[in-house]
């Protein structure tokens, strides 16, 4: 029987051609099989986008902004992360789900291509947050250096070349963005960006308030911006994976939330990285209408 630590610090898995967190690759039959229901709101993100921030925000609209309510338990008991499996835990992410009352919220970093088509049949609510290449690079590795279940990333140059090529869990940041991107033609997906919300949290709240059939007031909202800021956030213990065993993650490495601003990549691409890494972006940017920012 496989143990948590045979799944330690290993490389991915590939899944359907993408690289997949080894532990999570493990019976994947289970994400098929998993028995959708129309009223799931999925928050689909690639890692490090701010799916945290994002879920707890879907949770207090949905909840009215009752902060008792939201404060019931970890985020990664009231948003499930569909792909989930970790020996040793009590229940993988579908086992979770599936005890769920509904409307559940449904947490998934994967591609486009590894939703299951019962997803896309039910037309469950999507909303999908994605943040600037470069500051998901910076953020990526330092999760890869407290979280276990990940391969050790080495120094950050040796990382950044495998995050540019693709070679990392959930595989190209290029190939998620733009294919979400153009899912939202199609199906009903939210399509959001991490730093609107930093700009104004207000609007992209509403964004989501109005997909998601609510009407709050301006105070409710209000109530809500104040909540998730990152300051609250990084000081709510629910929010934080403190819940999430020190065999697994390692919080004296870094934290989850760890400074959740635009633009931090500065202090990190040396001056050739970032030239070649504009030049890797302009031609896989070249054929999309999605546009980012990276600085404020
Ligand atoms: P940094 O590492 O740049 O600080 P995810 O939840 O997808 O793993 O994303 C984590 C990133 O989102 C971290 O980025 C974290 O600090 C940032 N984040 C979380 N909550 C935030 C908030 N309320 N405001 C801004 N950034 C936030």
């Amino acid at each position: 029987m496989t143990t948590l630590e045979d799944l330690i610090r290993k490389e991915p898995k590939t899944v359907h051609g993408y690289p997949i967190v080894c532990a999570f690759s493990h019976n994947w039959e289970r994400i098929e099989q998993f028995q959708w229901r129309p009223d799931d709101i999925v928050i689909a993100t690639y890692p490090r986008s701010g799916t945290t921030w994002l879920s707890e925000i879907v949770d207090m609209i949905q909840n009215d902004g009752d902060i008792e309510k939201c404060s019931r338990t970890a985020i990664t008991e009231k948003v499930p992360m569909l792909e989930l499996f970790v020996p040793g835990l009590r229940k993988t992410g579908t086992e979770a789900l599936e005890k769920m009352p509904s409307p559940r919220l449904i947490k998934t970093h994967m591609p486009v291509d590894l939703i299951p088509k019962d997803c896309w049949k039910n037309n469950c609510k999507i909303i999908y947050m994605a943040r600037n290449a470069k500051d998901v690079a910076v953020s990526y590795y330092y999760f890869d250096l407290m979280n276990k279940l990940e391969p050790y990333p080495n120094s950050w140059a040796e990382y950044l070349e495998k995050y540019i090529t693709g070679k990392v869990s959930y595989g190209s940041w290029f190939a998620h963005v733009k294919s979400w991107w153009d899912k939202k033609e199609n199906y009903p997906v939210l399509y959001l960006f991490y730093e609107d919300m930093k700009k104004n949290p207000k609007k992209e709240i509403e964004k989501m308030m109005q997909f998601l059939g609510k009407n709050l007031d301006e105070e409710v909202v209000k109530k809500i911006i104040h909540h998730t800021s990152f300051e609250k956030m990084k000081n709510n213990p629910l929010l934080n994976f403190t819940n999430i065993s020190s065999k697994m993650m390692d919080h004296n490495v870094s934290s989850h939330m760890r400074k959740g601003i635009i633009g931090d990549w500065k202090n990190f691409f040396t001056v050739a990285q970032n030239e070649k890494f504009d030049a890797i972006y302009e031609k896989e940017m070249a054929r999309t209408t999605l546009k980012f920012c990276t600085e404020l």
